[in-house]
């Protein structure tokens, strides 16, 4: 019989090392997930993390040996999604490998070896963070320029980038509200992380403040430039939206809180290449409901505990 994907695994598998379909117990509070196939390695491990907040009394303990493992897919992208409440810890995890925070105790390791500080893992934001006084190409080229590539080269890349992003005809224009739209200045500020082709970006709620039919379409870009031979990154991406997420993912890790353990992890198993009609399928719409249902039984668990 086929397994549900949203099955509870036997308890014997839950905190070892298993494969890509683990649902972790909620008694099992320090939980290590890998994500993918042998022949991969790995890209990111969070180690025995702890971060406890004392300012409030009793303090707020928002890890505590927290481990979570992802493997790196040599070939392809892949699109990794955290959801859980609000509060449970998804823009800390995403600031403890950009390298914005360090957690209380634990380590985070990059490729295998312990993050530095040259380690800078792009990350975009719900807010639009591009930089007011600068053109689209200004924009985008400087993190090239940061990097020492020539100013010539700098504009070259970062017009095919624009290209790529959609936003060719609007290079010379100010980066800014209402000169270019919301969603327009979100797409500068992935190309602008884009350019530099990092192997891993972090996306924190990114499309939170646009329009649902702005942010449908930039869902549909966003997958197909994630699909595109040119770019093929890890991307790790947060969101409380669960049709976003199954739209864009190709795993989906559901956290718990207080303090954080990975209740669930499933792969989405949709086609990889997915245009809007996907979203009409029975597929995707199971996996939407039952994504909402999960994420429901959590909160409601958590307002008892
Ligand atoms: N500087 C700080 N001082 C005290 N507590 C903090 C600090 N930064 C974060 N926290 C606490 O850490 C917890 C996790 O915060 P975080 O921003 O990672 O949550 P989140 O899952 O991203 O929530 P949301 O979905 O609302 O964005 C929260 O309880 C928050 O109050
Ligand atoms: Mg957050």
């Amino acid at each position: 019989m086929k397994r549900n994907i949203f099955q509870k695994q036997d308890d014997s598998e839950i905190s070892k090392p298993v494969g890509p379909e683990t649902v972790a117990d909620e008694s099992d509070k320090t939980t290590s997930v890998h994500v993918d196939s042998d022949k991969a390695s790995d890209i990111i491990n969070l180690v025995n993390i702890s971060q406890v907040y004392t300012d409030h009394s009793p303090p707020n303990i928002v890890f505590k040996d927290f481990n979570l493992d992802i493997k790196d897919i040599k070939t392809r992208g892949q699109f990794i999604t955290i959801m859980g409440k609000s509060g449970c810890g998804k823009s800390t995890l995403l600031r403890y490998i950009s390298g914005l925070q360090e957690p209380t105790s634990g380590d985070v390791y990059i490729y295998g070896k312990k993050r530095t500080d040259r380690d800078r893992i792009p990350m975009v934001f719900q807010q639009y963070t591009s930089f007011e006084w600068k053109t689209v190409l200004q924009n985008v080229a400087l993190p090239l320029i940061l990097k020492g590539v020539s100013r010539e080269e700098a504009h070259e890349k970062a017009m095919n980038m624009i290209e790529i992003v959609g936003l060719a005809g609007h290079e010379n224009k100010w980066a800014k509200y209402p000169i270019l739209s919301g969603g327009q200045l979100q797409r500068v500020a992935i190309a602008r992380n884009l350019v530099v082709n990092p192997q891993i970006l972090l996306m924190d709620e990114p499309f939170g403040a646009l329009d649902t039919v702005t942010r449908k379409q930039i869902q549909v870009f966003l997958r197909s430039i994630f699909e595109s031979a040119k770019i093929d990154p890890t991307v790790i991406f947060v969101t409380h939206s669960e049709s976003e997420a199954v739209f864009l993912s190709t795993d989906i890790f559901i956290l718990d809180s207080g303090p954080a353990t990975v209740r669930h992890h499933f792969k989405i198993d949709l086609p990889q290449n997915r245009d809007d009609s996907i979203r009409y399928s029975t597929g995707f719409t199971d996996y939407v409901n039952k994504l909402g249902s999960l994420l429901e039984d959590l909160k409601k668990e958590t307002n008892h505990r």
